[in-house]
């Protein structure tokens, strides 16, 4: 058993990082000031998007891209079950209706035939997430977004530095939404970003965060101008200086990060094949995925127990697991406010139950990923049917 108990994610934070951060908080700007624009220009460049607007989180992102999308109440958004509660909330809080539908079993991505069969004259928006920062299949959703006039709005929460077919995420959708929590392959604390390509929706988006303001108080400070005009009902989700500065420095690391995760995930990839008791997840041949997380699903079938054993007893070996996610529907608040029951999305409620995400940070060392290979195959192997 490890010594000592090993997350499922975890931050790296460096002396040049506190540098950073210690120079603006003994400068002129905590907020808004030249650290935001150098923070989202060096953003939109590294994904390939003509624009990168920032946010106090990823959620606020989210919100802002539901009303940039124009979306409304009567109006419906397509989304995936399998997900942080976040990429259907936003659609709850422009007062429109998220609609499920269930996603592929090898990716656990949303599958666009079952898109197709969503869609409805109230449809405006289609909302894959890019889980566990394996792509989406975008090629197609974009295909059914054409067909019917919908914007898509590309959760990327997870696949920060992902491409796929050898195209960055983030210079794909109509609006791609990032997320800087702590556990992701860059952090700013709390933090998020939209990236378009849309100057009307850039535009949109960065009044949004700012209490729908048509211009900020550098921009006015410099012009001498005390006028200001608000011209649609924002909010305060700005991304102060500080949190910007790290940003900066941390992107500087996305590309080593990256590589870091995809070394380990070749790694479990390579000695979970060998496991009968589990399944690696999928990787496309035309995705190169982030590995925000590494999910394996258990084949509870070769197993003498389910997923809560095996969840506790990789616990009881310092191995942090965690479960990415119960499907958004099966939440008390979806079950109350749309009457689901469970059963209304078979592979994702499946895949629930088998889903364990490993440790799966760029912090980790070679040997920290053999602790976990040792774990699960000490776990499946007293589990193991014959
Ligand atoms: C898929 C997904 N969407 C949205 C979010 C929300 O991001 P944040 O925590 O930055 O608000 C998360 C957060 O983990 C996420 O995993």
């Amino acid at each position: 058993m490890r010594a000592t108990f090993l997350p499922y994610g975890r931050q790296s934070v460096d002396e040049a990082d506190i540098q950073a951060v210690v120079e603006v908080l003994r400068s002129d700007w905590l907020t808004t000031g030249p650290k935001v624009a150098e923070f989202e220009e060096a953003f939109a460049a590294r994904v390939g998007a003509a624009h990168a607007v920032s946010f106090s989180s990823g959620t606020a992102a989210l919100h802002a891209a539901a009303f940039a999308a124009g979306l409304k109440p009567g109006d419906e958004a397509i989304a995936t079950p399998l997900t942080f509660a976040a990429t259907a909330n936003c659609v709850l809080y422009q007062g429109a209706t998220p609609v499920f539908a269930d996603v592929c079993r090898d990716t656990l991505n949303l599958d666009p035939e079952l898109i197709e069969q969503k869609v409805s004259p109230k449809t405006r928006a289609i909302l894959p997430v890019d889980y566990a920062g394996h792509p989406a299949d975008l090629t197609p959703i974009f295909e059914i977004a054409r067909r019917h006039g919908l914007i898509v709005i590309e959760d990327a929460c997870h696949a920060l530095g992902a491409e796929y077919g050898g195209r960055r995420v983030g210079s794909l959708a109509d609006m791609t939404v990032f997320s800087f929590h702590p556990v992701k392959h860059i952090t700013t604390g709390e933090g998020g970003m939209v990236a378009t390509n849309d100057p009307r929706l850039a535009e949109t988006l960065r009044r949004f965060r700012n209490h729908g303001i048509s211009s900020d108080a550098r921009q006015r400070q410099s012009a001498g101008q005390w006028h200001y005009e608000m011209v649609l009902l924002g909010f305060n989700y700005r991304l102060p200086d500080i949190l910007c500065a790290l940003g900066i420095q941390q992107l500087k690391k996305l590309d080593a990060n990256l590589m870091r995760r995809r070394a380990i995930a070749a790694t479990y990839t390579a000695a979970f094949r060998e496991m009968p008791g589990v399944t690696p997840p999928a990787a496309r041949p035309d995705a190169n995925p982030a590995w925000h997380l590494y999910p394996i699903r258990l084949n509870l079938e070769k197993l003498t127990t389910g997923r809560a054993e095996i969840f506790r007893a990789l616990r009881a070996e310092n191995i942090g697991v965690n479960v990415h996610y119960i499907p958004v529907h099966l939440h008390p608040y979806y079950r109350d406010r749309f009457g689901y029951q469970g059963g209304e999305f078979p592979v994702a409620e499946d895949a629930y139950e088998r889903l364990i995400s490993l440790p799966m940070f760029h912090g980790m060392s070679d040997g920290d990923a053999e602790d976990v290979i040792r774990a699960v195959h000490k776990v499946v192997t007293a589990f193991g049917r014959e």
